[in-house]
């Protein structure tokens, strides 16, 4: 048995924000903005939460299918902004979806957290631990990023992707293999020094701005620029796949600079890569679902495709996942 992606959807925020905006408070230029990270713009959701911005994609990935939110066996949702600490994400959009018979809980490895999930989810299901799982990827970066930063609020934006992931018996399709790493050495780099156990907030805390994103901009690219790469290349030669069975690599969106390093190792020519942080910004763990959602709406994932999903993150946390599209769009 293998775990399929059956349903996929996405949602952002209507309130676009381009790099023009922040010129006119910072000092930056829409020039500086995309020539380093291949970023235009990117959408803040002024109301409500993470899981207000998942509930609507995850009710049409349920449409898709023609289920029932009761349907659902478990809800994985992967963020770094949760709603609250506790109780979980996953629970508010048990809720607020009213998927009665769901369990589950919030999964944090950052920009990882999809490919984390997706695996995690795989496992489940393979192991008869749960049917229908409903994965989220969202992050509401706008709610910890500084902006008064120049050097890190203009690269991050908010949204949601979800898939439905289903038992198939075929084995040649669906989730087949991941290579998943972490490494705690690179926490300094990318970090939000308050607010946890560790120091709790305080007048002092949120005085000296402790509950953003603090990131060591370049110290993480040159790690991410290695990693991504190295995981991709490595999990195409242990599958005996090729630049030519590879039908897309679908990559987590920081930095173009970085998705095209990880292309480039992989012998990948640009027309495979799916790239949409020139609208989005870094959606932290919604980056590959809304990818996966845009794909597979404009009508360009077949069954069959393999796909290279690809991630790196604050942790470090991250990996590549290679799976076999199961579904064709017309049987939706
Ligand atoms: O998604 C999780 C993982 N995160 C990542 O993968 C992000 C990895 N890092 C990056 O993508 C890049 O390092 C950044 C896009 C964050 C920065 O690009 P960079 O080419 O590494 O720039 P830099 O940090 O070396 O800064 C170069 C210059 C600096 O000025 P000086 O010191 O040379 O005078 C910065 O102060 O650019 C300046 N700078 C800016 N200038 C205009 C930094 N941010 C800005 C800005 N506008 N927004």
């Amino acid at each position: 048995m293998k775990a399929y992606i059956t349903a996929v959807a996405h949602y952002v925020p209507p309130d676009v924000y381009d790099n023009h905006w922040f010129s006119t408070f910072l000092d930056t230029s829409d020039e500086w903005i995309r020539e380093r990270t291949g970023i235009r713009e990117r959408r803040f959701l002024r109301e409500g939460a993470t899981s207000d911005m998942i509930v609507p994609a995850a009710r049409e990935v349920l449409a898709q299918r023609a289920m029932q939110p009761s349907d659902i066996d478990c809800i994985i949702v992967c963020t770094v902004t949760p709603d609250q600490f506790f109780p979980s994400t996953a629970a508010n959009v048990q809720r607020k979806l009213g998927a009665t018979n769901a369990w589950g809980f919030d999964l944090n490895a950052a920009c990882s957290g999809f490919v984390y999930g997706l695996w995690v989810a795989a496992k489940l299901i393979e192991a008869g631990g749960a049917r229908n799982v409903l994965l989220c990827g969202a992050d509401k970066m706008s709610s910890i990023i500084n902006f008064e930063d120049r050097t890190t609020c203009v690269l991050f934006g908010d949204g949601a992707g979800v898939v439905l992931l289903e038992p198939g018996d075929d084995e040649a399709y669906g989730v087949q293999d991941a290579i998943i790493r972490m490494d705690g050495e690179g926490g300094q780099y990318l970090y939000m020094p308050a607010g946890g156990s560790l120091r709790p907030p305080s007048y002092e805390t949120v005085a000296n701005k402790e509950h953003y994103v603090f990131q060591d901009g370049q110290t993480v690219f040159k790690a991410a620029v290695v990693g991504m790469a190295e995981v991709s290349a490595e999990i195409m030669e242990r599958n005996g796949l090729s630049a030519e069975t590879v039908a897309w690599l679908v990559p987590h969106q920081a930095n173009l600079r970085i998705i095209d390093a990880t292309a480039r190792r992989m012998g990948l020519s640009k027309d495979k890569v799916m790239v949409n942080i020139d609208r989005y910004g870094n959606t932290t763990a919604a980056t590959i679902p809304i990818c996966l959602s845009e794909l597979y709406q404009a009508g360009k994932l077949h069954r069959g495709d393999n796909i290279i999903l690809a991630s790196f993150g604050a942790g470090y946390t991250w990996g590549s996942l290679w799976l076999r599209w199961a579904i064709e769009r017309t049987q939706v």
